[in-house]
C-alpha cells in the first residue's frame, strides 16, 4: 500500500502513480532500463529512439530491443517517444516514420506487448502527421509542447493528453524561451484534455506545483539518468550530481534547440555553425558526439542533453523507491498548506 493520487492521467493509461518517465534518446541514448522501472514503480516510463541517423536495421534492432527489455522486467503499462523531425521541404524525417512503423509492426506481432505499450509520445511538432496512424492502432496519443499555441494545434489535431515542457528542459527544448512556471498554468487554461508539465522537476514539489497548476501529473527526464537502474555511465552521472546553476546552453539540435551542459563539444558546434559547415558535416560531428557521451562517458568532448534541473539533483535515487515517494510527500506538502491558512 502506498499514497495514490490519481488523475485524468493516470486513470486514462491505467497506472498507480502521475508520474512519467519522458522520451530520453536524443543522440544516442537507450532508456528501457529506465523506462522499465519507472512503469515498474507505478509510473509511465518510456522508450526512446536511440539514434536517429543510425541505419535501418539497426534502428529497429536498437528500438526493439528497447520495447523488449520493459516487456521482459513488468506486465505494467508503457509509452514510446517518437521526435517528429520535419526536413527542409516540409516532409517528415524517414527516420520518423521508420521508428512509429517499428514499433506497430512490433505490437501486431505480439499481443502482449499491443496490451503494454499503451502510449506514443510525439514531440517536435506536426502531430496531425501521425495522428491517424497511432489512433488507429489503439494507442493513445501524448504531444509534447513548449508553447499554448501549439497545445491548442495538438489538441485540434485529436491529440489524447499534452506534455507542457518548458524551456528549461533538457533535450530537445523550444524555439521561443516560455519557461514551465508560466507555461503549465496558460496550458492548462488553454486545454480541455489532461496535461502533464515536464521541465525542471526533480521532487515532489515540482509534482505539487503541476497538481496546483490544474496539470494531471509531471514527466521528469534529468532526474531520472541519477537512478540506480538508469545503468547509464558513471561518469554521466557524476557530471549531473557535479552540476551547477549556469552549466548549461543550448545548442543547434536536429530540429530546434537542444539544451545540454556547456563543454568543449558544445563550443565546437557553435563554432562550426558559425564557420557555415553544411548541414551534413555538422550532422555525422553531432552524431557521433552524442556517442561519445553515451558509450564512452565522455562528458568533456561529447554533447550531453541535460536539463537546468541537473542543478539542484544532488543524489542517486532508486527509482522503485522514488516514484512512490514523492507522490506520498506530495499529497502530504498539499494537506499541510491546507491547514496553514487563515482568515485574518
Ligand atoms: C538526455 C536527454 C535526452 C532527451 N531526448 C529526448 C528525445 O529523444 N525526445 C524527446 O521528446 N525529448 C527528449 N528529451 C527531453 C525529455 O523528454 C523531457 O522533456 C525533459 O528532460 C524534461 O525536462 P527535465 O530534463 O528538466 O526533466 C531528452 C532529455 C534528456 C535529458
Amino acid at each position: 500500500m502506498s499514497t495514490r493520487i490519481p488523475t485524468r492521467f493516470t486513470e486514462m493509461v491505467g497506472i498507480r502513480h502521475p508520474v512519467m518517465q519522458d522520451g530520453m534518446g536524443s543522440g544516442s541514448f537507450t532508456t528501457g532500463a529506465i523506462a522499465a522501472a519507472v512503469s515498474a514503480a507505478g509510473g509511465l516510463g518510456s522508450v526512446s529512439v536511440a539514434d536517429l541517423w543510425a541505419e535501418p536495421k539497426k534502428a529497429e534492432k536498437v528500438f526493439r530491443a528497447q520495447m523488449d527489455f520493459v516487456a521482459s522486467h513488468t506486465d505494467l503499462p508503457f509509452a514510446a517517444n517518437i521526435p517528429i523531425g520535419i526536413d527542409y521541404t516540409g516532409d517528415v524525417i524517414e527516420s520518423s516514420v521508420q521508428h512509429l512503423g517499428y514499433l506497430l509492426d512490433a505490437r501486431r506481432a505480439d499481443s502482449a506487448l499491443e496490451k503494454q505499450l499503451r502510449v506514443v509520445t510525439t514531440s517536435g511538432g506536426a502531430p496531425d502527421r501521425f495522428r491517424d496512424a497511432i489512433r488507429d492502432a489503439g494507442l493513445l496519443h501524448f504531444c509534447k509542447v513548449g508553447s499554448t499555441r501549439q497545445a491548442l494545434h495538438a489538441v485540434r489535431a485529436g491529440v489524447d493528453l499534452v506534455i507542457a515542457s518548458g524551456y528549461e528542459m533538457g533535450g530537445h527544448t523550444h524555439s521561443k524561451p516560455v519557461h514551465t512556471f508560466v507555461l503549465g498554468p496558460n496550458v492548462t487554461e488553454a486545454v480541455d484534455v489532461p496535461v502533464i508539465v515536464s521541465g525542471g522537476v526533480r521532487d515532489a514539489r515540482g509534482l505539487a506545483a503541476a497538481l496546483c497548476f490544474g496539470a494531471d501529473g509531471v514527466a521528469m527526464g534529468t532526474r531520472f539518468i541519477a537512478t540506480e537502474e538508469s545503468g547509464w555511465h558513471p561518469a554521466i552521472i557524476e557530471r549531473v550530481l557535479g552540476a551547477k546553476e549556469g552549466d548549461d546552453v543550448t545548442f543547434p539540435g536536429v530540429y530546434g534547440p537542444i539544451r545540454g551542459l556547456r563543454n568543449q563539444a558544445t563550443d565546437t558546434i557553435e563554432r562550426m555553425v558559425a564557420e557555415g559547415r553544411s548541414d551534413e558535416e555538422i550532422t555525422e560531428w553531432k552524431a557521433a558526439a552524442f556517442r561519445r557521451v553515451q558509450d564512452e562517458g565522455d562528458v568533456l568532448n561529447g554533447l550531453f542533453p541535460t536539463g537546468q534541473v541537473a542543478s539542484g539533483i544532488d543524489s542517486v535515487v532508486r527509482i522503485a523507491d522514488f516514484v512512490p515517494g514523492i507522490v506520498a510527500e506530495a499529497a502530504k506538502i498539499l494537506a499541510g498548506l491546507t491547514g496553514r491558512a487563515i482568515d485574518a
